[in-house]
């Protein structure tokens, strides 16, 4: 395997006009080069070469592609091959051996997912042999059925356990996965020993972690995995797999602090709840919830630091905010976790509970009175200093705007002037209202925005992608768009490029007949943003039609009227 980031160093310092007339000559027309096509018979040229796109095409049968599909299928080369010949032709060397390294590294985890896998299984059947470890949870409320769903096992007391199904017990994999400690005199222990195990699974429900819990009293009460090749903490929600299909099925998502707030509340009957793994909410948890479901609740316990948790786990989320969904904040009455409360009060008195939590705006407005006092002008200006950071980093466009006027509301400022205060651009969005719009014509919406957005793959943040379906092809490659420009993979420069980068990926061909038809229509490059906005739009309102079609039976008053200002918000915006 060549590296995806030398391919991508090639395609930058190739340029497709010169590459292509190693092979034909071509003829300077406008702003492209062309010639007569080499892939089928043409007695006038319809073989275009776009330098700015780095990409050819055929008008008249089609072929297109980048510098290294044009040698693949000018030369009958395969795509390696292709590759070598590109990177000879300009003194670059295939870099094998990394490439090697990068198999190697791939490769590398599977063993560890097996040890884990392997050690699950041991703890669990300790569990069925430990009648102390199943007293305790029992005496928890925790069934055999809710045990076996969450993988729930038993660490034996005992220094090397683990030396029964791994008969290697040196092997350094052990360690490397956090099952084994190695101490300074280099002697090997069992990290988990006389704890209650909890499996942390990745999305595809693999083993990649433990939680541990001392039985009844001890310290520390849990024992974490550490941080290994297959377990990074700020990623991984707890319960994620099991929680899934109810989750999608609430469209709810629930996040508690424990893992026993996750098992208890399943346990009663509340299965669309994760847990964060004791870290932080990070921004990347609030992203990955927000594409799981269009409601997001954090519970926190009331001290101290759940009051300090819910307020990282705002600021976390204000960047991740999408209009037409919402992360509400959920701080639980006296002293009691959900799993306390759950026991004590049923399950009807939770579900209250969770349908009561407080709007972020909500709460953000709440934090920033309790920063300062608004009656003084001296207490009006902390307020601003307060929300400036805050309100820069909301993404939401219609949420902004209404915090900005809340809050201008609160500090005595015009909106404007809060907005002006606080270093606000102007959004997008505000240009449309008088901008004339163009018709979508026929196409998908998915399908426009697919060609536009491959314009500008930067502006694939902006696409609604919760009301995108993975089922459309179209709609497929844009979340696959998104997920690249999110981990800052996407190349820049041409279309070429972007088509190389989705080679032998699911979503390569429906990208590269985008693509193409791209490189025959030249884009009004003035229109593009206006479209994009459009369609986005549409989108967002059809969703939030949708979404009241689908609650008016469970919704209170206030979520009837937010909803509705929402939507003529949107609709009064379209027309
Ligand atoms: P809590 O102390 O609130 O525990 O820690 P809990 O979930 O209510 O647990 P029970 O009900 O006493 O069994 C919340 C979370 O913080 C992390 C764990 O993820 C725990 O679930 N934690 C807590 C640790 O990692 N280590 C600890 O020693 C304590
Ligand atoms: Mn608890």
């Amino acid at each position: 395997m060549i590296p995806e980031s030398f391919i991508q160093e090639l395609l930058s310092r190739l340029d497709i006009v010169d590459v292509v007339e190693r092979y034909l000559t071509l003829r300077k027309a406008g702003a492209n080069y062309s010639a007569c096509c080499p892939f089928h018979s043409e007695k006038t040229p319809s073989f275009t070469v776009s330098r700015t796109k780095q990409f050819y095409h055929c008008f008249g049968c089609g072929a297109h592609g980048s510098p290294i599909g044009f040698v693949m299928q000018y030369s009958g080369l395969g795509f390696v091959d292709a590759v070598e010949e590109l990177a000879s032709q300009i003194g670059l060397q295939v870099p094998r051996e990394a490439a090697a390294r990068h198999a190697a590294e791939t490769t590398r985890k599977a063993p560890l997912t097996e040890l884990m896998a392997r050690a699950t299984k041991f703890y669990r059947d300790q569990l069925k042999a430990s009648p102390r470890a199943i007293d305790y949870l029992k005496r928890r409320g925790v069934t055999g059925e809710i045990a076996a769903r969450f993988g729930l096992g038993y660490a034996p007391d005992d220094w090397q356990g683990l030396a029964k199904v791994f008969p290697d017990y040196n092997d350094a994999a052990l360690a490397e996965c956090g099952l084994v400690i190695v101490n300074e005199q280099g002697r090997r222990y069992d990290r988990f020993r006389d704890r209650v195990m909890f499996p942390i699974l990745d999305q595809k429900g693999n083993v990649i972690g433990f939680g541990g819990r001392v039985i009844d009293t001890g310290e520390p009460k849990y024992l974490n995995s550490p941080e290994t090749p297959l377990f990074e903490k700020g990623r991984e929600l707890y319960g994620l797999v099991q929680a899934r299909k109810s989750i999608h099925q609430a469209d709810t998502v629930i996040v508690v602090e424990g893992y026993m707030d996750v098992v208890g509340l399943a346990q009663l009957g509340v299965e669309n709840v994760v847990a964060a793994l004791g870290t932080a909410t990070t921004g990347m948890h609030v992203h990955k919830l927000l594409k799981q479901a269009s409601r997001v609740v954090f519970c926190f316990d009331r001290d101290q630091a759940g009051d300090r948790a819910a307020r990282r786990a705002m600021e976390a989320s204000l960047e991740h905010l999408v209009d037409g969904k919402s992360v509400e904040i959920l701080q639980m009455p006296g002293n009691q976790d959900p799993d306390e409360f759950i026991r004590e009060h049923g399950r009807e008195a939770f579900q209250r509970l969770v349908n009561n939590a407080t709007r972020l705006s909500e709460f953000f407005v709440r934090e920033l009175r309790k920063a300062a006092n608004p009656a003084t002008a001296e207490g009006r200006a902390a307020m601003v200093e307060e929300a400036k950071p805050l309100l820069q980093k909301i993404a939401a466009p219609i949420l902004r705007v209404q915090l900005t006027k809340e809050i201008a509301t609160l500090t005595q400022l015009s909106q404007a002037e809060l907005e002006a205060q606080c270093g606000l651009k102007p959004l997008a969005r505000g240009r449309l209202a008088a901008a004339p719009r163009r018709r979508v014509g026929t196409r998908s919406l998915e399908h426009t925005l697919l060609q536009h957005v491959l314009q500008r793959p930067e502006w694939v943040v902006r696409v609604p992608l919760d009301m995108i379906s993975h089922e459309v092809p179209e709609g497929a490659a844009l979340h696959a768009l998104a997920n690249a420009v999110e981990h800052g993979e996407l190349p820049g420069g041409g279309m070429g490029q972007l088509l190389e980068f989705f080679r032998g990926r699911p979503e390569e061909t429906v990208i590269a007949a985008a693509l193409a038809e791209l490189a025959v229509e030249e884009p009004d490059m003035g229109m593009l943003e206006q479209v994009l906005n459009d369609v986005v739009e549409r989108l967002r309102t059809l969703g939030v039609e949708r979404e009241i079609e689908s609650r008016k039976h469970e919704l209170t008053a206030e979520e009837w009227r937010s909803l509705l200002a929402q939507k003529a918000a949107k609709i009064g915006r379209v027309d």
